[in-house]
């Protein structure tokens, strides 16, 4: 059945297709210009049949004085030739042409990545003050595996949504922030989330603050296709031209805005300073690529030869040890360093690797505690007389706000850094559960993304591949 909604303006002429399953729209008719200007539509010209999923929703728009109906992705394009006040939008109620749904992935236990189940569940609609993002790339964390497994020392929901990082395209704005009072935010702009929406800046020392973590404590996280989010919360991306803008930047959140606070959050990392980072896991590599670019000398230490390479050949790491070779690596830093110890400690192995980093740090210098990989070895470090001595700064750090996120957005955009990503998934449950295994085994360097982009031709086909 084919369903004609024509437009007094001739300007879109959109043909909903109903095929067996419902889900493709023809859009035809479109003035060339517009085809030509809108990257929504490039292949138009090819008859090409894009998916209702990729443009829904619609929205009733003014166009020239009279009524079309378009989907969301053209809205910017029209803005942009006509200027905002030309555009009348409306939410469609009409009947429904595409889905409502989308798949949710959820841990229906914490022992074991096999928990991981898909459900389909409602596409939430934006409320006040919320715009709905498509989710485009979601990376994974060594706390998604904890959680999995039921190790992460925080609490997690029942049947939770898990993964705390993503990056995404505004794909809808809730009732009271529409086009012309969000003039941050846009339908089609490229958005990044942080780790804990409400912390906005400063210390977080609300008791319950932990609880507000996308995918701990209360809240769900964002291996799913969509998610309504307050627009206060988001941070807006430079633009991303290809799905695999989205996979860097969907690798930052967490990592990145960790290590900003480690490094700016308390006593500032300045050039010249050194900095050890334990380790090539996503904490570490995100801390060298930032400490490198921030004109520091970098350590860095790793159980293998192969990362070690990776990490002074492509990352720029200036010098590198081998803990497992090399059990005394405190000791190796104190050579390297002519005794006089490092300025930054980036500690994400906790109780096991504690007492070390403690004899690497120089006097003045900082401990930054972030992780607990480790466990102990029965040689508990004296932590307060090593502080005293040194007169150390020993500082947990739980995430970062989002103003530390969108400083380092800023410096990563403006330097054109970019984090390792080492592998890429597909966003089906195996493998989903292939990549928690693969970031479990240790043989990554730097953050994995199990990349959720539905399928190639939507990759090709998206306006983010348009130069
Ligand atoms: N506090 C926070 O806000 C925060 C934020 C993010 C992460 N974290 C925590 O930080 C830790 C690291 O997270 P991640 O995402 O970077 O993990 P990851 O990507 O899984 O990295 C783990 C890496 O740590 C290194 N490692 C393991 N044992 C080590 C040891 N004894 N000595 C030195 N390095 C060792 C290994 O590097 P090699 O393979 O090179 O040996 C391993 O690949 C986790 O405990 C995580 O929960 C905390």
């Amino acid at each position: 059945m084919a369903m004609t909604k024509g437009n007094g303006a001739n300007v879109i002429d959109a043909r909903w297709i109903d095929t067996s399953n419902g889900m493709f729209i023809d859009i035809t008719g479109l003035r060339e210009r517009d085809i030509e200007r809108s990257p929504g539509v490039w292949s138009c010209k090819n008859n090409h049949r894009y998916r209702t999923d990729e443009l829904w929703p619609l929205r009733r728009t003014e166009f020239e004085g009279a009524e079309a109906w378009i989907p969301y992705a053209f809205d910017k394009v029209l803005a942009d030739e006509y200027g905002p006040k030309s555009l009348v939008t409306e939410e469609w109620h009409g009947p429904k042409m595409s889905p409502t749904e989308q798949t949710v992935f959820r841990l229906t236990a914490f022992d074991g990545f096999e928990n991981l189940q898909s459900f389909r569940e409602p596409i939430p609609k934006p409320s006040v003050g919320e715009v709905l993002v498509r989710v485009r790339s979601v990376s994974l964390n060594y706390r998604d595996i904890a959680t999995a497994r039921g190790t992460y020392p925080l609490r997690v929901k029942d049947n939770v949504i898990p993964c705390c990082d993503m990056a995404g395209e505004v794909v809808s704005i809730g009732p009271t922030t529409e086009l012309s009072k969000a003039p941050d935010l846009v339908v089609g702009d490229a958005v990044l989330s942080p780790v804990c929406p409400s912390w906005l800046y400063g210390e977080d020392k609300r008791l319950d603050g932990l609880d507000f973590t996308l995918a701990a404590g209360k809240q769900d996280g964002v291996l799913r296709e969509y998610i309504a989010m307050p627009v206060h919360s988001l941070i807006k991306l430079p633009p991303c031209k290809a799905p695999r803008d989205f996979v860097q930047w969907a690798a930052t959140p967490c990592t990145v805005s960790t290590v900003w606070n480690a490094f700016y959050g308390n006593t500032p990392l300045k050039p010249g300073d050194t900095v050890l980072v334990l380790g090539t896991g996503g904490v570490s590599v995100t801390a060298l690529v930032l400490a490198k670019a921030a004109g520091a000398t970098t350590i860095v230490t790793s159980s293998s030869d192969k990362k070690l390479d990776f990490a002074q050949s492509q990352l720029g790491a200036d010098y590198r040890i081998n803990y497992k070779n090399t059990p005394d690596w405190a000791a190796e830093v104190q050579r390297i360093t002519d005794g006089k110890g490092v300025d930054h400690v980036i500690e994400v192995g906790g109780v096991g690797t504690m007492h070390q980093s403690l004899a690497a740090a120089g006097r003045g210098g900082v401990i930054t505690v972030i992780g607990f990989l480790t466990e102990s070895q029965g040689n508990l470090p004296d932590v307060t007389m090593t502080a005293l001595v040194k007169s150390l700064i020993v500082r947990g750090v739980a995430g970062g706000s989002k103003q530390q996120l969108e400083e380092a957005v800023k410096f990563m955009g403006a330097r054109k850094l970019e984090l390792p990503v080492d592998k890429v998934f597909a966003f089906k449950r195996e493998d989903i559960i292939a990549a928690l295994n693969y970031v479990e085994s240790g043989s990554h360097i730097g953050k994995t993304a199990p990349n959720i982009v539905v399928n190639l031709e939507d990759m090709n086909t998206s306006k983010y591949t348009t130069p």
